[in-house]
């Protein structure tokens, strides 16, 4: 009895080590998402959803670069085998494709996503698999403090809140300001904290606070607090889906002085949902100019309008940078190897993008300047950049 037992037990070992031996081929054999002439590079972005230009304009940038990548032969000899998951715009999708990405496709490395809950929900997943993660421009500080295969490309929103205030309090001399933010996402209430901070610490007045739950389309409330409370500038953290409705229901309630907003403005949908002269006067800030005119600007505006025949978003260009950026990693990498990947990552210095020359710091972020644009009529006019400097 006690010999089959312990022979049992022997069989089952044996069983189990064989078993796990192949577990450990099949990974390793696909540990690092190639196969002799591909290499597999995830994506995750919303196409669909409330704020379909963010994941739209992301992926036209990412193909551009992944199609000029690979037309020059690929990345060590390896053509991009781009996949893509829509995160249709809901941040529990997130974790979702961060799955499928990492369990399904075994991806190299995982690009995405925009929107900072959405990213929130998509890193524990590849913090746990050891897939390096790198969003184009999510700006939420908390997203890269993950972990530490999380990176990301943009300015964060520490500097963002804080570059609005000085825009808000310096270049357009406001006093009073009002918030109006959405309390469900994090980017929104963060945002609308870093702004109040350097706002009141530059001797303005926060005269009014006011929230809104994600999918509100009437904002009457809201707008009447912020109207007794008589501020001269309103700062509307928020997506440019919500914004567009925000600045109609403001503007037909009579209240006339200027919006100002971060990166979630950005959209080709803004002008038009929001309706003809609606946002002008109003500002933002995003992570690129057009306008700048080193060449690896001037190639990638000139190919995406080539393209697309339309001019490139901030989103676009984040997107374009992101994939360089993963290419140039492996590269430095020397191997299509994870842990070297994320450690190229982690040195990444002085990366040429076409949103501006950047290294990577101790805590996985870039440090960037900010434009602020200010809406006139279709445009969205540069007024000025302020770097990281000026407001620290
Ligand atoms: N920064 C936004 C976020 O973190 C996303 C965004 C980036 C939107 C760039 C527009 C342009 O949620």
């Amino acid at each position: 009895m006690r010999t089959a037992l312990t022979l049992l037990i022997a069989l089952g070992a044996v069983l189990a080590l064989s078993l796990t031996a192949c577990k450990k081929e099949d990974n390793s054999a696909g540990t690092s998402g190639v196969t002799d002439d591909t290499v597999k590079i995830g994506l995750f972005v919303s196409t669909t959803g409330d704020y379909a230009t963010f994941g739209g304009d992301t992926k036209n940038g990412v193909d551009l670069a992944v199609e000029e990548i690979n037309a020059a032969g690929g990345i060590n000899g390896k053509k991009i085998d781009l996949k893509f998951q829509d995160t249709a715009s809901k941040p529990e999708e997130g974790g979702s494709a961060a799955v499928k990405l990492a369990t399904q496709e075994n991806v190299l490395v995982a690009m995405g996503a925009v929107a900072s809950g959405i990213s929130l929900s998509a890193a524990p997943v590849f913090q746990k698999n050891g897939i390096p993660m790198i969003s184009p421009s999510s700006t939420n500080p908390t997203v890269t403090q993950q972990g530490d295969q999380i990176f990301r490309i943009c300015f964060l929103d520490d500097f963002q809140g804080a570059a609005c205030a000085v825009f808000a309090r310096k270049d357009l001399k406001k006093e009073k300001a009002a918030i109006l933010m959405n309390q469900d996402d994090a980017y929104s209430t963060g945002l609308g904290k870093f702004f109040k901070a350097k706002f009141e610490k530059l001797g303005g007045k926060v005269v009014a606070e006011e929230s809104f739950k994600a999918k509100t389309s009437e904002f009457n409330t809201q707008i009447t607090n912020i109207k007794n409370a008589n501020p001269d500038i309103i700062f509307v953290p928020a997506y440019y889906n919500d914004v567009a409705l925000i600045g109609k229901q403001f503007r037909s309630q009579g209240v006339d002085v200027p919006l100002l907003g971060g990166d979630g403005w950005e959209s080709g949908k803004l002008i038009p949902n929001a309706g003809p002269g609606t946002l002008d006067g109003c500002y933002f800030g995003n992570h690129y100019s057009q306008a700048d005119d080193r060449e690896v600007v001037k190639n990638f505006v000139a190919n995406y309008k080539k393209k697309y025949g339309e001019a490139p978003s901030s989103l676009a260009a984040l997107g374009y940078d992101d994939v360089y950026v993963a290419k140039k990693a492996i590269e430095n990498a020397g191997a299509f190897d994870r842990a070297k990947i994320r450690e190229a990552l982690a040195n990444l210095k002085d990366f040429e993008g076409v949103t501006g020359k950047f290294s990577i710091d101790e805590n996985r972020n870039a440090r960037k300047p900010i434009s602020m644009l200010k809406i006139e009529g279709e445009k969205f006019n540069l007024v000025r950049q302020i770097q990281p400097g000026e407001v620290e």
